[in-house]
């Protein structure tokens, strides 16, 4: 109340000042130019601060801490969150941005941050294997530069399946001024499941996850909140940008649109040269879509959720949930033209081939493997900075496994799955042929992503040597 009395005050001398006989005239308008690009607004996630003046940093802070919550009426839940919120703040920050994260751990035991599909030095990648763990009261200043535009998110990678069961992930947006097409509205879908008992509380660690399938939540969440809460209303006409992460411990995400018509628009790696249109989408752990979103219809448009259970007889079953819905209110309102920009990816033909064996063996606490080994510290491979490899990557057990590569991207060798990417679905005793464009040098994680099966062997290091000639890192689509 006083501060705006004060401002009136000050608006209102300012007006008797310009208002004097001799003033000098107001400068003419300035002439129609377009206004200064700003940071679109995020819906569905809080975002940080930004806490730096200067235009290409961004600079804010963030802890990693307990809390509590209640995903059951009544019933409270003990978790973990940054900055106390489910999922944790957006970060958000332009194409060529320098960030600074001042992260303060309040956890009890230890953590770092991993910002999954950002390509950035391996020194802040989160990884335990080049960081120093951030102990419980410890501080770490996370600073890098962002190559690439697209959607990303950031979790821990340490005791990560509990970690992140918990809570502690959160979306990341890096918009390209230059590129971005313009939309009504922008908003992050943090999809997920959690696992709780009749309580309320989250269910106790299983030793059998990592076994077996990893752990299955029986809850899903979107934005942190069970999938009945997730509304929003817009009016026909309106065309949004959703930004989707799937950010579970084990459950692959099949997805559509329904009451609306909707585009792919941007994978993991950024906005495609081509959108295109299908029915469902499947969205294994880690990976990120982008879609287009036209409200073309009155009535109520929905995210849905396609999940495989059983019915009481033991056969399964789909069930169609809606994960995000939206009240469409009628209007006349014409959509507005997307006009795409153009998008390339590089154009390199592979100088050489790997290949990558994900297994299991009957034995020890360490069933999963990568090429046989279980959480080998021995580079996998190590390759050259600039390399373009052709990889395989064989599954050979009779369960999905979603492949995730650090500090890189690659193409999944398949037309249904445009895009640049850094996870990749292996289906059941399925082989999937990646192109990985080996351009960020260090000592990258390479692991499942379905976190129990990394943290039960099925984790690899791969080592890509400096090459001095190569050319600085640039956004990968461009
Ligand atoms: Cu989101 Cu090592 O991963
Ligand atoms: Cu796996």
């Amino acid at each position: 109340m006083r501060t705006s009395a004060v401002l009136i005050i000050a608006v209102a001398l300012v007006a008797c000042g310009s208002s004097t006989p001799d003033a000098p005239a107001a400068a003419p308008p300035a002439a129609a130019s377009p206004p200064p690009w700003s940071m679109p607004y995020v819906q569905g996630v809080e975002a940080l601060e930004d806490e730096n003046p200067d235009p290409k940093i961004v600079e804010v802070t963030l802890a990693a801490g307990r809390t509590s919550t209640s995903y059951i009426a009544g019933k409270k839940a003990q978790v973990f969150a940054y900055n106390g919120l489910l999922p944790g703040p957006l970060l958000k920050a332009k194409v060529g941005d320098r960030v600074i994260v001042h992260f303060k751990n309040n956890l009890s035991e230890e953590t770092t941050i991993h910002w999954h599909g950002l390509r950035i030095s391996d020194q802040m990648d989160g990884s335990p294997r080049m960081q120093n763990p951030v102990k419980p009261g410890g501080e770490f200043t996370y600073e890098f530069t962002v190559p690439d535009a697209g959607s990303f998110w950031y979790h821990p990678h340490i005791n990560t399946a509990e970690q992140v069961e918990k809570g502690l992930y959160a979306p990341i947006v890096v918009f390209d001024p230059a590129k971005d097409p313009t939309y009504d509205a922008e908003r992050f879908l943090v999809l997920d499941d959690i696992r709780l008992e009749d309580d309320g509380t989250i269910s106790p660690e299983s030793s059998m996850d990592g076994m077996m399938s990893g752990r299955f939540g029986n809850l899903l969440l979107t934005n942190g909140r069970p999938i009945k809460e997730a509304v929003a209303s817009v009016e026909q006409g309106t065309v949004e940008r959703w930004r989707i992460v799937n950010s579970a411990n084990a459950r692959t995400m099949v997805i559509g649109v329904e009451g609306a018509t909707f585009r792919v628009i941007a994978t993991d790696g950024g906005l495609l040269p081509e959108p295109y249109t299908t029915n469902k989408l499947t969205v294994a752990i880690g990976q990120r879509y982008d879609l287009e979103v036209t409200y073309d219809q009155p009535g109520s448009a929905k995210l849905v959720s396609y999940v495989e259970s059983q019915d009481s007889g033991g056969n399964a079953t789909t069930a169609k949930l809606s994960a995000f819905t939206v009240d469409v209110a009628e209007s006349a309102r014409v959509a507005r033209e997307i006009v795409w920009p153009s998008v390339t990816f590089p154009d390199r033909v592979a100088d050489g081939k790997a290949t990558i064996t994900l297994d299991a063996t009957q034995t020890g606490d360490m069933p999963w493997t990568i090429n046989g080994k279980a959480d080998s510290m021995d580079p996998l491979f190590t390759w050259t900075q600039g390399a373009t490899l052709d990889i395989t990557i064989v599954n050979k057990v009779a369960m999905e496994h979603p492949f995730h590569l650090h500090g890189q991207f690659f193409e999944i060798l398949d037309a249904k799955q445009p895009g640049l990417k850094d996870v990749v679905l292996i289906p059941p005793n399925g082989t999937v042929k990646i192109r990985a464009f080996i351009d960020n040098p260090g000592h990258w994680m390479a692991h499942c992503h379905i976190l129990e099966h990394a943290e039960m062997g099925m984790m690899a290091e791969i080592l890509v040597t400096p090459d001095a000639n190569a050319p600085p890192m640039t956004a990968m689509s461009h």
